[in-house]
């Protein structure tokens, strides 16, 4: 089978993972320092902080920006679902702007309206398929609502923005939210990081993912349980808010840190593949790709083709399916947030997001990852030509 997307391994990865198999910290250990100080070269910020994902990296970043009752987040009509949960951990709201139709990213007229009517805390644009989001007017937008801004760039590890400085440097947000879930631009299994630029909240997010332990002397708030006779008592830490266990682990960090010395190699390859379809599916008559035009600067986390199916004369699931008989796994990114039964009960209404639905109603994602080779993505190619073009 061909899947849609897919990790890499090899000798060197399993090399490092297997070292960290024989040393003495399978966690808490150093290489989540090393791991994060790395990423934060790579991306252009001060500080990261890694997390057992990308869903725990944005609860945090939601927790940091105090959402909580009554406050707001808004994002993109179409994102994976824990975009739009993370407010909901915090027992806030979200609410959705609809979608770009050319960059089936968030759209910013779509905010701009959405603003007008509801009170903001929170803007949290998603780069779609890797392709960065015009963070420049997101960014003048935030600053005129007071908004706190914080990226999903579960797809974008890799990516630039248009003026080619890095996703996750945070020029234009608080927070940028990374993934390094198997399918993503590099993999530590489950995982994920948060960059910022400012110092209190790095500091916050180390506590949150740990506990809200805090075991720095100089900030500790109960002096007086600390130290006997002015000497540090050995054995304390202060819980100084609700936080959790999203600990990576050393394992983890492991896989990250040799995955990182590929990234060039991966984001190029993936490019290469998304550029070579571009070409081959042209003149397709029944099918356009999303994003085309726009693969220098994105990850090329996805491939995904816009088909009219009623002018093909079968269903999506009709055409799934005869894909998957050849051997090629195709997948639908995603199902609108508000479909899902969970957000049906919250009354939101179809009619806001046309855009989002008109693309929901055509998308399908064709395989591309690194390890695809040239002879698989000429069947991949000729698949596509037989079954929809
Ligand atoms: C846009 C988006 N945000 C967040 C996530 C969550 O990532 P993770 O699986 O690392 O929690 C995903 C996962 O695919 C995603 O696509």
């Amino acid at each position: 089978m061909i899947p849609y997307g897919k990790h890499h391994i090899d000798k060197d990865d399993i090399k490092a993972v297997i070292k960290v198999l024989k040393s003495e910290n399978l966690t808490q250990g150093p290489l989540i320092d090393y791991f994060e100080k790395k990423v934060s070269k790579y991306v252009g910020a001060k500080y990261s902080v890694a997390v057992t994902s990308c869903t725990a990296g944005l609860h945090l970043a939601s927790i940091v920006s105090k959402i909580n009752k009554g406050k707001v987040l808004l994002t993109s009509a179409i994102t994976f679902a824990s975009t739009a949960n993370s407010a909901l951990f915090c027992g806030g709201e979200t609410i959705f702007a609809d979608i770009d139709k050319s960059t089936i990213n968030i759209s910013i007229d779509s905010i701009k309206n959405t603003i007008s009517k509801n009170k903001v805390h929170v803007i949290a644009p998603v780069h779609f398929g890797g392709l960065a989001c015009d963070m420049k007017k997101i960014k003048q937008i935030g600053k005129k609502i007071n908004a706190i801004i914080f990226e999903d760039a579960a797809h974008a590890f890799g990516a630039k923005y248009s003026d080619g400085s890095k996703v996750g440097s945070c020029k234009y947000s608080d927070m940028t939210i990374f993934s390094f879930h198997p399918v993503k631009s590099i993999a530590t299994g489950e995982g994920g990081i948060i960059t910022t630029n400012n110092k209190k909240i790095y500091e916050q997010l180390k506590r949150l993912r740990n506990h809200g332990l805090e075991k720095e002397q100089e900030k500790f708030l109960l002096k007086k349980n600390a130290f006997t006779n002015d000497l540090k008592n050995p054995w304390y830490y202060e819980m100084q808010e609700l936080g959790y266990n999203y600990r990576i682990t050393d394992i983890q960090c492991a896989l990250g840190l040799s995955q990182l010395k590929k990234i060039d190699k991966f984001i190029n390859k993936r490019k290469k593949i998304a550029k070579k379809y571009d070409l081959a599916f042209e003149n397709l008559k029944n099918c356009k790709p999303i994003q085309k035009n726009m693969r220098d600067f994105s990850s090329n986390h996805l491939y995904v083709l816009k088909i009219n199916f009623k002018k093909l004369g079968k269903t999506r699931a009709k055409l799934m399916n005869e894909f998957r008989k050849t051997g090629i796994m195709t997948q639908v990114h995603y199902i609108p947030v508000i479909s899902h039964p969970y957000f049906k009960k919250k009354n939101y209404d179809e009619n806001d997001f046309p855009n989002a639905f008109d693309y929901y109603d055509s998308a399908l994602s064709i395989p591309l990852y690194y390890d695809l080779n040239n002879k698989q993505q000429l069947f991949v190619i000729d698949q596509v030509k037989k079954l929809i073009g």
